[in-house]
């Protein structure tokens, strides 16, 4: 087989087979052929797509090409759930110890922030002494006695995908539906766990701009999941303006620790507590504890009410090698002293947010990386207070932010302002769940 050949066939819009599909992925991840071939490769996918044959094939070739995990040995039913990336979502910090609470076993991989969106890892860095990084032994170790862990994906897991990854970054290839979702699931399926759910996130602040092509990617991660004997359902949640409030990294971590005290589901923000009751009730009901979404919901708020998933949160992260003080506000984290309160300029309803731009103000106060390799600034952030609707007067306080460096935090006011839209007509609110995909 040849490489030449095999592009040339995608590029008519031939389907290719499992074997020309794994040549492929398995040459370049040995170095067989140089970077420009896979880039032609990859472009051809972009203009022609793949079938759902194609897909599994590239999903099962990336996967096959590093370790998977081993679940068969927890005790209980294995569950995970993905999210397409948003700002302020803090959602994994909350969820994997409310489902530990619920009798899951939730073994998570997740990934660090890229441009606009953040990343779950960056905002456990934030804490103390966390472990990232271990052996599959350790971690599937902390999952059996925690109920839940939350490391980054080392080499050995879908090393293809890393290297696939980058070369999309380059090539204007990453916003192809095939690609993702074999790069997604390669990933999720590595991790073993047997129920997965997909938070499908859409609007200014997504990776998928519109619910027509979240639900095309949906469709998709769900079939492949199932093509791999996973459960699998996706909910559709709205990334319009930031989850919750606070954006950033130490103070984001506050916010979901803060959100499982006993109370907190009644003071936490009300878009991040609805989206994450429903993301933890539907791997209760996908993973067959408890089979019916109402009473899957109500176990999943008995269990919250009832504080003891702290508890979970704090064990859990002690295993990594993290401390969480729970006698204090801050639970111990650090985050830098308020610079700025930014103020309405006028009266009127808020009627949008740019939130890919609010995203990207941490980025002014080096909060979030333009580039892979940047360092990260974990106390800066922004508390962003109104929701889409909100009657303001002028002068209330729209944000507050964290910054050490003042001039930085002017600019992250001045792009945060510019990314609000105000109507002088009432403006309805919006809903943060869109819809759902079983
Ligand atoms: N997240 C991934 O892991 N891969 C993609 O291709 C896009 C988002």
């Amino acid at each position: 087989m040849n490489i030449l050949d095999v592009i040339e066939l995608k590029k008519k819009g031939s389907e290719l087979t499992d074997e020309q599909i794994r040549f492929v992925v398995d040459g370049f991840t040995l170095e067989k052929f140089p970077d420009y071939q896979m880039s032609a490769f990859l472009m051809a996918v972009w203009f022609r797509g793949m079938s759902a044959e194609e897909t599994a094939s590239l999903t099962g070739a990336m996967l096959q090409s590093g370790q998977e995990l081993d679940t068969k040995g927890l005790t209980g039913p294995s569950a995970d759930k993905h999210s397409t990336g948003g700002v302020g979502d803090k959602v994994s910090l909350l969820l994997a110890p409310l489902a530990a609470e619920c009798g899951l076993k939730v073994p998570m991989l997740s990934g660090r922030g890229l441009g606009h969106t953040g990343g779950t890892l960056d905002k456990l860095e934030a804490i103390p002494g966390y472990r990232i990084h271990m052996d599959n032994d350790e971690f599937l170790g902390i999952v059996e006695e925690a109920g839940c862990a939350i490391i980054g994906q080392s080499g050995s897991i879908a090393p293809a995908d890393g290297k696939i990854y980058a070369l999309r970054d380059v090539t204007a290839t990453v916003d192809c539906v095939p690609l993702i979702t074999a790069s997604i699931m390669s990933k999720k399926l590595a991790a073993g766990p047997q129920t997965i759910i997909i938070d499908l996130k859409t609007g200014s602040g997504a990776f998928m701009g519109n619910l027509e092509r979240a639900r095309e990617l949906a469709a998709n991660l769900v079939t492949i999941g199932k093509l791999y004997g996973r459960s699998m359902s996706a909910v559709f949640s709205d990334m319009d303006q930031p989850l919750g409030i606070a954006v950033g990294h130490a103070n984001e971590t506050i916010e979901a620790f803060a959100a499982l005290r006993t109370g907190g589901r009644e003071s936490a923000p009300k878009d991040l507590v609805t989206l994450t009751e429903d993301l933890v009730a539907e791997m209760v009901r996908v993973s067959g504890l408890c089979p019916d979404r109402e009473e899957s919901l109500a176990m999943v708020r008995r269990v919250w009410d009832s504080g003891s998933a702290l508890d979970r949160a704090i064990t859990w992260v002690k295993a990594q090698g993290g401390c969480l003080d729970s006698e204090r506000e801050d639970f111990g984290l650090k985050v830098a002293p308020l610079a700025i309160e930014l103020a309405a300029p006028r009266d009127g309803w808020l009627a949008g947010v740019d939130c890919r731009q609010v995203g990207l103000s941490l980025a002014d106060m080096g909060g979030a990386r333009r580039k892979v390799e940047d360092p990260l600034d974990l106390t800066c952030g922004i508390d962003f207070l109104p929701q889409i609707g909100e009657k303001l007067s002028r002068g209330d306080v729209l944000a507050r932010i964290y910054c050490d460096r003042k001039s930085e935090a002017q600019v992250a006011a001045d792009r945060v302002l510019a990314s609000l839209l105000f109507s002088d007509d009432p403006v309805a609110g919006r809903k943060v769940i869109l819809g759902r995909l079983d």
